[in-house]
């Protein structure tokens, strides 16, 4: 009698498990990622943070898009507020691409070296380019953000960190997530072997 109310506790458990594991996997939606990688260098050690979470996410079964800003058209923004009235910025360059796949996508990464203690300049411009969207609906929750820098002092990244939750706070139903910092490399490619790629990876593959 005992036995089987043991055995019977066990199936009922593992049943339970069961359940819990088939309603988990049918309500895990892969979820559209975008990546913005805003250094403009060859052999840039933010964009191979970048590449591991993209890696990551794939693995996981996400949508992913990878956008690197080398080689686009990004003009800095004059401040005409013209893009509140009219929804579009007056400037017709790689912008309202790029605005268009974050306003669709669920998950933001921003991927930036340290410059001067703070986001690359490339990122706060593009930044200030999508205001457009401010007043629009949006679908993004979820911001990670992956930094580099040569110094490898946990307030070397902070103020690229304050930067973001600026625009962060600016869209109230989205949280930063996920900071993952990358010290002590300075030149193209020195990131190669460093275990924070594999943080990264880790990050991107449980978002
Ligand atoms: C203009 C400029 C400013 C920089 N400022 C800092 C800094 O304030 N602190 C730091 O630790 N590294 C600084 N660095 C070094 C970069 O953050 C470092 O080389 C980083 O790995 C570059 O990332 P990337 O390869 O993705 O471009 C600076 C580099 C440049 C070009």
């Amino acid at each position: 009698m005992h036995m089987s109310k043991i055995c019977r506790t066990f199936v009922l458990a593992n049943d339970r498990n069961t359940i819990t594991y088939k309603y988990k996997s049918f309500f895990t939606m892969n979820k559209k990622v975008v990546i913005l990688s805003t250094s403009l260098r060859t052999g840039s050690n933010s964009h191979a943070l970048a590449e591991q979470f993209a890696e990551g996410a794939k693995s996981a079964g996400h949508e992913v898009e990878l956008i690197s800003l080398r080689g686009k058209e990004i003009k800095f923004c004059i401040g005409c507020l013209k893009c509140q009235e009219t929804g579009a910025c007056v400037f017709k360059d790689d912008v309202p691409a790029i605005m268009d796949s974050v306003l669709n996508a669920d998950v933001v990464c921003w991927a930036t070296p340290i410059y001067y203690y703070e986001m690359s300049g490339q990122m706060k411009t593009l930044i200030d380019r999508m205001n457009a969207m401010y007043p629009k609906d949006y679908r993004f929750r979820d911001i990670y953000l992956l930094t580099t820098a040569a110094e490898d002092e946990p307030f070397v990244p902070e103020r690229a960190e304050s930067g973001l939750t600026g625009w962060i706070d600016c869209y109230e139903k989205c949280t930063l997530k996920a900071h993952l910092f990358c010290g002590g490399v300075n030149d193209p490619r020195e990131i190669a072997g460093n275990a924070k790629l594999q943080e990264a990876y880790n990050l991107g593959k449980n978002i």
